[in-house]
């Protein structure tokens, strides 16, 4: 199947740390993107992140100035989800809970033409619940984007239960075309990566509780000796902890309570505490301004 055109409507719902991240991933890539959040100023505060990004590396040469201006004139913040109608590609990166993704999943179905696919960032909950109940299943399917989406190569395309084959094929392409390496998945709780990464959090959070070592050394010998990019508390600092902590659970009922994914009283503290990881200022670190670094 072709990807889809570039004149083509791409809408994304959610404006946060994905959403505004994969309508920026499609502006680069030449399509009109309509950014939808439900929380007042939010979907032009998520183009006005973009922006910044953007001229960040204007600043270091990477980029022209005109490009940029170029890309960013390409998004504009939708006020309503009926302005999401006349879209190619719907992709919903809204809160992980399902009962909230199904409630925008019917709205989308009352919405959008026949023809318009419907994609969810989710991370870990099933594509074939997101679908189950609407009038046309098989035009929805997972498109798992990577945090921060603008960097991240891999995009894993998921199929539930009644995703048509051509659904997922044209999102595959469209991922390639938009520069990044797509791979097929079925709708596994998790699906693959979050599927492997639990466990790496899991045990991380397993050492530090049993007072094997601080996060910032777990994080450094990770990096060092395992040879990863990030630690996994400064990963889930990145990720943030709402998000992973309901990832977490979602993969752990899944799987009917296995001890393997068990979520960490640690977690949910934190999100108790609001202390959110990067996007409040403070999770296991403090990123607020002056705060000290922490050393391994
Ligand atoms: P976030 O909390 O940064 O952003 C979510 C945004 O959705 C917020 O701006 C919120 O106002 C908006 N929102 C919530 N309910 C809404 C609704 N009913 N209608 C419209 N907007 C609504 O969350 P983040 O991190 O961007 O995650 C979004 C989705 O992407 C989740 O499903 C998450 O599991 C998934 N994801 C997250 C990754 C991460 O590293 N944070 C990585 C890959 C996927």
């Amino acid at each position: 199947m072709p990807a889809l055109a570039t004149s083509d409507i791409i809408a994304v719902i959610g404006a946060g740390a994905m959403g505004a991240g994969i309508a920026q991933v499609a502006a680069q890539a030449g399509h009109p993107v309509r950014l939808y959040d439900n929380r007042d100023g939010a979907a032009q505060a998520g183009i006005d992140g973009v922006r910044r990004q953007l001229e960040k590396r204007v600043a270091r040469g990477k980029v022209a100035q005109a490009e940029v201006d170029a890309i960013v004139s390409r998004m504009t913040p939708a006020a309503t989800l009926a302005e999401l109608a006349d879209s190619r590609l719907v992709v919903e990166a809204i809160v992980e809970n399902l009962e909230v993704k199904r409630g925008v999943f019917a709205e989308l179905e009352a919405l959008c033409g026949p023809d318009t696919l419907l994609a969810s960032n989710t991370s870990s909950l099933s594509i074939t619940s997101i679908a189950a109940g609407l009038e046309r299943p098989e035009r929805v399917a997972g498109l798992h984007f990577f945090n921060p989406a603008p960097v991240m190569k891999l995009v894993e395309v998921i199929s539930g239960l009644a995703t048509d084959a051509e659904v997922a094929e044209t999102l595959y392409a469209t991922a390639a075309a938009w520069g990044k390496v797509p791979v097929h998945a079925s709708s596994t709780p998790g699906f693959i990566v979050n599927r492997v990464a639990r466990p790496f959090y899991a045990e991380a959070l397993r050492l530090m509780q049993e007072g094997a070592a601080a996060p910032a050394t777990l994080d450094a010998l990770l990096r060092q000796a395992g040879g990863f990019r990030m630690g996994p508390f400064e990963l889930m600092d990145l990720i943030g902890h709402d998000v992973n902590y309901a990832v977490t659970r979602s993969v752990f009922d899944a799987y009917y309570g296995d001890t393997r994914f068990e979520p960490s009283l640690v977690q949910q503290a934190l999100v108790e505490a609001g202390r959110l990881g990067r996007k409040s200022g403070q999770g296991f670190y403090d990123y607020r301004e002056g705060a000290e670094p922490v050393e391994p």
